[in-house]
């Protein structure tokens, strides 16, 4: 099943010069990036996209970090994408997210700050998926093409 799903470099991310490493991770995986911007994002904002957090303890240091730069945001199609996406980005807990992911390869440096500086964000399930993609990009700001690779398999 063709899925399209949030994935967004947080702020710390961001800062740290990942950007271009989290993007490739992605892309030699096989997924299509149909859209993407920077954004720096309100308290408010915040609280739609976490609106699912805003209760919890942990909260005003999530807010407080996701709203502390900028963010690239970028939807990402493909087979399955939003399962294969959280395999690629790893476990919430950076310590615990195996070598080979996003957050195991380079989130180990930030223990201390609550679990809320874990480089990325992607979305968790096909709910939250079709939520945050409205949430985050217009209709005209999404695009269709096909890739290299896609119009040699219709070659075959
Ligand atoms: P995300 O939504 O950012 O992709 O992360 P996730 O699905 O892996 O984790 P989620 O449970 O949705 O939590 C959202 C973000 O809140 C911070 N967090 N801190 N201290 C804590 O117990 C805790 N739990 C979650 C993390 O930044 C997490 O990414
Ligand atoms: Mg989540």
């Amino acid at each position: 099943m063709i899925e399209k799903t949030l994935v967004l470099v947080k702020p710390d991310g961001v800062v740290r010069g990942l950007i271009g490493e989290i993007i490739r991770r992605f892309e030699v995986a096989g997924l299509k990036i149909v859209g993407m911007k920077m954004n720096h994002i309100t308290p408010d904002f915040a609280k739609k996209h976490y609106f699912a957090h805003t209760e919890k303890d942990f909260y005003p240091e999530l807010e407080k970090r996701i709203t502390s730069g900028p963010v690239i945001a970028m939807i990402l199609e493909g087979i399955k994408a939003i399962e294969v996406v959280r395999k690629i980005v790893g476990l919430t807990d950076s310590s615990k997210s195996g070598p080979g992911t996003i957050r195991g390869d380079f989130g180990h440096v930030n223990l201390g700050y609550k679990g809320t500086k874990n480089l990325v964000h992607a979305s968790g399930n096909l709910d939250e998926a079709k939520k945050e993609v409205e949430l985050w990009f217009k209709k005209e700001e999404l695009f269709g093409y096909k890739t290299l690779y896609e119009k040699h398999i219709e070659e075959d």
